[in-house]
């Protein structure tokens, strides 16, 4: 173990988890160096957040430019990097979203979302989904049950929370045949507004359009349809949580746009600054022009330096044509991976959309593989190639490249996958 390793131990709290013993020394474009000397291709992107890779040039040069001028404005003055970036938002996301909040971390765009929901609808109801996760702050884990530990001697969250099952179809919750249902873990949902809660108490339903650190899960479009327009038909806003599907991580600029479904809050962060602190959430100007000033605030959010970054991410996704490239490469990328799927039986199932891509572990009848799982990262890091899993049981391996990872970076963790099954079995 590295002496960094070591002294870090000594001085973090053990609440923090690192998926790694890896202390990174340098890191450029999908490769990180450590303090031994050793470079590994980085398919984490430091938990799905360096979207482009490290240190893009773009971002780089925009940071230096704005540490010139000014760090901090604090909401006391008004400056130009967060107005660039929201002109940018509003070019980028989903429908008539135009008007943004700015904040750090995805928990708290996630926070200001709930908090915009019910002072707009002045409903308190929050319906969400079992297997989601939003963050760690109170109300956010209120809304999270990807695993139970996160909840776990918290209570009591928030309440009026009420949780639907979320459409994961390889292990369907309602005990159907994948592609043959009726959809109905989406009766289910229905079924709540005659039991739990009234739909006039109802302010939003929130959703990862896909499931992220609840294991990859890719929903059927014919669902979020039909999620839209129960929404519409009871006035619940829909509130897509795309901090860690968004800013081209499923190959669009949002995941939903996947499915023709826009939402009537966008929460967005992770991708967003290559790294640097940023989250927002967008909703239109008539839904948000509804909150009084003070309504909510904040200190440090939309740091001038990280709305720099944010805007460079942008521009460079865009001028290097990052999401074609990923779109161009993803089915092949797919391709490859369910040759493995075919060779290793311990592979259950590969799903994704664009660089979003889940790997599950299995024994017999599906049962989840986490032992199996946290040895096959161990033999790849050994092999040079960083990836972290997630899922309820620790059991999906997410494939998440940065959208600039060439195919020859892409053929050497296809080696080192292989090699590591071949390891495993
Ligand atoms: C979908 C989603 N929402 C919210 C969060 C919380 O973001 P943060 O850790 O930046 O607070 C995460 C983090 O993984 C996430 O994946």
């Amino acid at each position: 173990m590295s002496d960094l390793v070591k002294r870090s131990k000594k001085v973090l709290t053990p609440a923090l988890a690192f998926d790694t013993q890896v202390a990174a020394v340098k890191a450029e474009g999908c490769w990180v160096e450590g303090d031994d000397g050793k470079k590994y291709l980085d398919f984490s992107g430091g938990t799905a957040v360096t979207n482009i890779g490290h240190r893009p040039p773009r971002v780089v040069e925009a940071v230096k430019d704005q540490l010139e001028r000014f760090i901090h404005a604090g909401c006391v003055f008004y400056y130009d990097s967060v107005v660039k970036l929201f002109e940018e938002l509003t070019r980028i996301t989903p429908g008539n979203i135009d008007m943004f909040f700015v904040a750090n971390a995805g928990t708290e765009a996630v926070e200001g979302a709930l908090k915009l929901a019910r002072w707009v609808t002045r409903r308190g109801g929050i319906i969400c989904f079992r297997g989601a996760f939003h963050g760690r702050t109170l109300g956010a884990i209120s809304i999270t049950s990807s695993r139970v530990h996160y909840r776990k001697r918290y209570e009591p969250l928030l309440p009026s929370v009420y949780r639907t099952p979320y459409p994961y179809c390889y292990r369907c919750p309602m005990g159907q045949e994948e592609g043959k249902c009726s959809l109905e873990c989406f009766q289910y949902l229905e079924t709540m507004m005659d039991h739990d809660i009234p739909t006039t108490d109802i302010g939003a339903v929130i959703m990862e359009p896909i499931l992220g650190e609840g294991g990859y899960v890719v929903p059927p479009k014919s669902y979020m349809e039909r999620l839209r327009e129960l929404c519409d038909r009871h006035e619940f806003l829909l509130i897509f949580d795309e901090v860690q599907s968004g800013m081209g991580r499923a190959g669009k600029w949002f995941a939903c746009e996947h499915f023709g479904v826009v939402p009537d809050i966008i929460c967005i962060a992770k991708g967003i600054a290559s790294g640097f602190p940023l989250s927002s959430f967008g909703a239109s100007k008539k839904l948000m022009q509804d909150w009084l000033p003070g309504a909510h605030g904040t200190t440090f959010g939309g740091n001038p330096i990280s709305c720099a970054a944010a805007v460079a991410t942008i521009e460079t996704i865009r001028e290097d044509k990052l999401l074609e490239k990923c779109q161009e490469l993803s089915p092949w990328v797919m391709e490859r991976l369910k040759k493995l799927k075919d060779k290793y039986p311990v592979i259950g199932d590969i799903r994704g959309l664009g660089y979003m891509i889940g790997i599950e572990l299995v024994l017999e009848n599906k049962k989840p593989a986490p032992e199996l799982t946290s040895r096959l990262l161990k033999l790849c890091l050994e092999e040079g190639l960083i990836l972290i899993s997630c899922g309820t049981w620790s059991n999906v391996i997410r494939f998440i490249p940065p959208l600039m990872v060439t195919r020859e970076e892409l053929e050497k963790s296809f080696t080192i996958l292989d090699k590591a099954f071949q390891r495993l079995s």
